[in-house]
């Protein structure tokens, strides 16, 4: 389990409690919000506290903005290389379905995913889509996750179903069409807009819950974390 945000029902109340990742339970997550919501920021928290609490956690980070981190890092790509953080992170996942029986924690962070996915011939997309969704249903029991940071949400880029794989975190006020692509009827009317940095949290079959992001004290901490991270 990973302490990620606060449980804003009891911030409110003056006590900070972590809403908890229960990463062997909900292997996979999408950090959904419009520009500005705090994903990218929220995403940097998350990186560092897995880094943190999980002992030998690993992170491939791919970063289409190149803004997460102020150096380079050995897993670590960027804007055009983020195909070969992809590529890499597939690779290990192969590997491991192959027979290497090693079950360290693993995680593929993709910041941008649609504006990435946005970026390549239809062909490419299609091929990268599938390739997730294998991803997104099989990484589970390898201990391996994916993390995507995305503006917009819409089913069609999880094809296969891939998107109940998800668990979703949605920050500030994402539009009503992607809240619908991961949310029930009446999920998707508790998930009100809110602010920076302030959202909810959707895990299957619980109702969702508002959440906090905190502000960071120590950003510097929080990158040599990540890139520690992104090395080791
Ligand atoms: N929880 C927070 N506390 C304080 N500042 C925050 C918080 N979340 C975000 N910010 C600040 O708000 C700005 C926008 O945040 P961020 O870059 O994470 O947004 P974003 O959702 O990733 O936007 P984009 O989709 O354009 O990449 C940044 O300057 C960031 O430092
Ligand atoms: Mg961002």
């Amino acid at each position: 389990m990973v302490d990620m945000f606060y449980l804003t029902t009891l911030l409110e109340r003056g006590i900070r409690q972590y809403l908890r990742w229960d990463y062997q339970l909900f292997p996979n997550l999408l950090v959904l919000g419009n520009t500005g919501s705090g994903k990218s920021y929220a995403l940097r928290i998350l990186l560092a506290r897995i880094v943190h609490q999980i002992p030998d956690s690993r992170l491939w980070v791919c970063d289409f903005k190149n803004e997460l981190l102020p150096q380079s890092a050995p897993r670590y790509w960027g804007y055009k290389a983020v195909m070969d953080g992809f590529n890499a992170f597939c690779e290990v996942f192969d590997d491991r379905l192959q027979g290497n029986p090693d079950r360290t924690f693993c995680l593929l962070l993709m910041d941008e995913y649609v504006s990435w996915l946005s970026s390549m011939e239809k062909r490419e997309t299609e091929e990268v889509k599938k390739r997730m969704a294998q991803l997104l249903f099989m990484v589970r029991s390898m201990n391996m996750h994916v993390c995507l940071g995305t503006q917009r949400g819409l089913a069609e880029n999880f094809t296969y179903g891939s998107r109940d794989c998800l668990s979703v975190l949605f920050l500030g006020a994402p539009s009503k069409e992607s809240v619908r692509s991961f949310a029930t009827g009446e999920e998707a009317e508790a998930i009100k807009p809110r602010g920076r940095g302030e959202g909810f949290a959707l895990f299957d079959g619980r109702p969702p819950k508002a959440i906090t992001v905190p502000t960071i004290r120590d950003m510097e901490r929080v990158q040599e974390l990540i890139i520690h991270g992104a090395s080791r």
